[in-house]
């Protein structure tokens, strides 16, 4: 498909994306929150069959919320669900990964020293990964186990953990993290389509008809929804992962990334307690102390590194022939390469200004294997090395 028409709908899917992620999630953020925070509602709305009730200041004026224990006196002639944020949430999120990593995969879904290195291959491991991936996650979820709050989130944990390192086999460094991100999302969607919606149906159908309504498919759906609720922090991580190539270039990207889903995880844990009125501090800290140890292993292994680039003597001709030979024909005010329509990431290298400008952006790039993409030009070690070396020195000096 031409280059400049797949430019487009990655701009548009990816803005609709955020845009429905952001209700999506802002509405759950919002649910969870006032979940938590409800008060005690007073004698006379208890006798009306309130929970409870929250006040709160937004916008235009003062709002209170109410929660029913069960159905409310009179049913109201509008009820709002929230589902489609969720839906085209997920819609328009596996339209941006056709557009990005199925039309472009030789570019950005193959990646080199991977167990898959034919484009088409790539495209049906990826539908194949997110397929089964939430297949095993509904098996899971819909086992006995469930019941063992325990063992299941143990069972949970490795699960991801799992999928953490498969997807860093199967797929180039950047798209092994989108997909982390694309499966947990589709787990979340799957959740509302398949728990959460059905369980409120049968709720709503009960009480209409003036019945009992049966608890367990709402603890069922409570139970999936606090799933989600912990995906939250680490699926945005994915999302905005594909900025950072220091971290899923490194060799070891697939345990960093664990690292990250568990310390972002726990962290959500806080606010959930908050909630509650518990304030258990020390769950912040640990999550800090981890990021910390961390970022000091990243921090220690790159000045290693930086120091023997230091070392290294480098003739400015040479290293400008390198970045003639292997990123001008991408990253140039009309790249020669074919697919490429303008300067990627608008990164241009066509005089040394432009180069001392991004130096240290290169160098990483160049590090983390990230580029040349997809290593089109052939790059050799050696000349990697050369490159970057150089690449830190400007940026040093
Ligand atoms: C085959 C085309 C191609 C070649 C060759 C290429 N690049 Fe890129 N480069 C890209 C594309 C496409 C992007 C944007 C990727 C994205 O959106 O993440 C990019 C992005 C970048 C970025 C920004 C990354 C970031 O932090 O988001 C840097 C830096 C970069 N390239 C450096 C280089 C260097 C240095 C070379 C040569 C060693 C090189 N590129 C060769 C296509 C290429």
């Amino acid at each position: 498909m031409d280059a400049y028409l797949v430019d487009w709908f990655s701009v548009i899917f990816r803005w609709l994306h955020l845009i429905t992620g952001i209700a999506w999630i802002g509405a759950s953020l919002h649910f969870v929150w006032l979940d938590n925070s409800l008060e005690d509602p007073g004698e006379e709305k208890k006798g009306q069959g309130i929970k409870g009730e929250l006040w709160s200041i937004h916008g235009g004026g003062i709002y209170n919320f109410n929660k029913y224990q069960l159905a409310p006196p009179s049913w109201p002639s509008v009820l709002h669900w929230s589902k489609w944020e969720a839906y085209t949430t997920w819609i328009t999120g596996t339209l941006l990964m056709v557009a990005v990593y199925y039309l472009q995969a030789q570019s950005y879904l193959v990646g080199s020293d991977k167990l898959i290195s034919d484009p088409g291959v790539a495209v049906v491991a990826s539908i194949s990964y997110l397929l089964s991936g939430t297949l095993v996650y509904e098996a899971l979820v819909r086992s006995p186990l469930r019941h063992r709050e325990g063992v299941f989130v143990v069972l949970l944990a490795l699960f991801i953990a799992l999928q953490c390192w498969l997807a860093t086999r199967l797929f180039s460094d950047r798209a092994a993290f989108l997909h982390v991100g694309a499966l947990m999302g589709t787990i979340m969607a799957g959740n509302v389509f398949l728990g959460i919606i059905p369980a409120q149906k049968k709720f709503v159908a009960a009480v209409q008809a003036g019945e009992e309504p049966d608890p367990a498919p709402a603890a069922f759906a409570k139970q999936r929804s606090t799933h989600n609720n912990y995906f939250t922090l680490p699926v945005l991580f994915c999302m905005i992962s594909n900025h950072y190539p220091f971290l899923y270039g490194h060799v070891l990207n697939w345990l960093i990334l664990i690292a990250i889903i568990a310390i972002t995880a726990y962290a959500r844990h806080f606010f959930n307690l908050r909630h509650r009125g518990i304030f258990n501090y020390w769950i912040l800290v640990r999550a800090f102390i981890a990021f910390l140890v961390l970022a000091g292993w990243l921090g220690y292994e790159r000045y290693a590194e930086r120091q023997a680039s230091l070392a290294m003597e480098v003739a400015d001709d040479a290293a400008f022939a390198l970045i003639d030979k292997h990123c001008t024909v991408c990253h140039a005010e009309k790249p020669t390469q074919p697919g490429f329509v303008a300067p990627p990431a608008g990164i241009l290298m066509d005089d040394r200004d432009a180069v001392l400008r991004s130096a240290t952006q290169m160098a990483t790039a160049i590090k983390t294997d990230y580029m040349p993409l997809g290593n089109l030009t052939g790059m050799t070690a050696e000349e990697k090395a050369e490159l970057v070396a150089w690449l830190e020195q400007q940026a040093g000096g």
